[in-house]
């Protein structure tokens, strides 16, 4: 018999930046619960981003393709997995304009095999079972410059990547309604922090700020992101997972807007002092190029649910998280190098139409 605190979670997909994250988390604080992670290390998931844990005795690690419907229902018949908390994903936007179908197979077709399996497992005593379905903000679509998404906010995805997104939602919620299927979903808002593979953002001018490479703003960069700490982002999961009613979805993000020149301004003069050039270097490296298509204009979260019901709020501040992450990679740089050789290289060739 398990201990009544005792708990056989899956984690999926978390070789990657947030999974990674949330693994460690749970690994370190919950030493009584079972932890697997499930990974199909593409080309995002990297088990260097777990070494600290990797021989942790309540921690396992196993390689499995979420689209593999026979390999994940053997995994849930074998190790009885009565928590899930689903990352696995294709989750860069820029790559779902290029190949949707592949957003399409992994974030849809992905989470319905964890989600029958699951079904399949429990479904004559769903008794302390819980689909944990982590997903974003940009299933909301876009805001004008006021406002923000809340809970009830109508879904209004406008790329692939958050089209299928949705979707996945929705499939949870299905679960829920047609087969009780006890679920929480979070959409949470833009992270940054360590291990955050470089084609986003901030990792990606990092790391052509250190080799003095060209800073592409999309557009005019006046779209506005709100931003979260990675790890703040790891302890609302923590929070939902526990506490979180099940049937609910929670909103989590940073209160804290930045318009994308803004927060790469504040980045150049970041690096500058860091990397002891002088003042206004990096910043001659910004160049305005050709916008995403269908690019969203503002994110804002109202996490007023999360933090009223549940009681969360962010704790790390901008600016320090900033340089906390910054002085993360400059740390870190064989672990830059690695990610981005190899694949990588092609696909920043043909998304900027320049060698790395
Ligand atoms: P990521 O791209 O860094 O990591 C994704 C992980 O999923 C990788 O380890 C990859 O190997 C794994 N994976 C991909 N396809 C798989 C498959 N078929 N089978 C098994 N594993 C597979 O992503 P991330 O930024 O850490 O995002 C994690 C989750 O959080 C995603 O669901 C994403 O939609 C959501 N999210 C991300 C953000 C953000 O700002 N990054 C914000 C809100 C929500
Ligand atoms: O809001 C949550 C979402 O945040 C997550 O669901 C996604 O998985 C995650 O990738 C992120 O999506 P964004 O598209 O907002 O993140 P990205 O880092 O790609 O871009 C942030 C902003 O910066 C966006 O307005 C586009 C712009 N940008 C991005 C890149 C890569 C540039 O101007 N130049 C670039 O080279």
């Amino acid at each position: 018999m398990k201990a009544a605190n005792a708990k056989t979670i899956l984690i999926t997909g978390g070789a990657g930046f947030i999974g990674s994250h949330v693994v460690r988390h749970f690994v370190k604080k919950y030493r009584e619960y079972k932890i697997l992670n499930v990974d199909f290390l593409t080309y995002a998931g990297n088990l260097e981003n777990l070494k600290d844990i990797e021989n942790a005795d309540n921690y396992t690690f196993i390689k499995a393709d979420i689209t593999d419907e026979k390999a994940i229902d053997k995994l849930f018949q074998l190790y009885k997995f009565d928590h899930v908390i689903h990352l696995a994903a294709e989750s860069h936007v820029d790559r779902s304009i290029d190949h949707p179908l592949a957003f399409a197979k992994t974030n849809i077709l992905g989470t319905l095999n964890l989600l029958n399996s699951f079904k399949n497992l429990w479904q004559d005593n769903w008794k302390n079972k819980l689909f944990h379905h982590i997903s974003t903000d940009e299933v909301y679509g876009t805001l004008g410059l006021t406002g923000h998404f809340t809970e009830t906010t109508p879904y209004d995805p406008n790329s692939p990547y958050s089209a299928s997104k949705a979707s996945s939602d929705h499939f949870v919620r299905a679960y829920g309604e047609t087969y009780n299927l006890p679920f929480v979903i979070s959409n949470c808002s833009n992270n940054y922090g360590p291990f955050q593979f470089p084609e986003k953002l901030i990792p990606l001018f990092i790391n052509n700020i250190i080799s003095r490479k060209k800073l592409p703003v999309y557009g005019e960069g006046n779209n506005t992101r709100d931003w979260l700490y990675v790890e703040d982002h790891a302890k609302a999961i923590d929070l939902i997972f526990h506490q979180g009613k099940s049937g609910e979805t929670y909103n989590i993000g940073g209160f804290n807007e930045w318009k994308n020149i803004e927060l790469v301004e504040l980045l150049c003069n970041q690096m500058d002092l860091k990397l002891g050039r002088p003042a206004g270097d990096s910043e001659r490296l910004i160049s305005y190029v050709k916008d995403r298509p269908g690019h969203d204009f503002r994110y804002a979260i109202d996490a007023t649910k999360i933090s009223t019901e549940l009681g969360w709020k962010p704790t790390v501040n901008f600016e320090q998280g900033l340089a906390k992450t910054i002085d993360w990679y400059l740390a870190n740089q064989d672990w830059l190098k690695n990610v981005t050789s190899g694949e990588y290289r092609k696909y920043y060739e043909k998304q900027y139409g320049e060698e790395l």
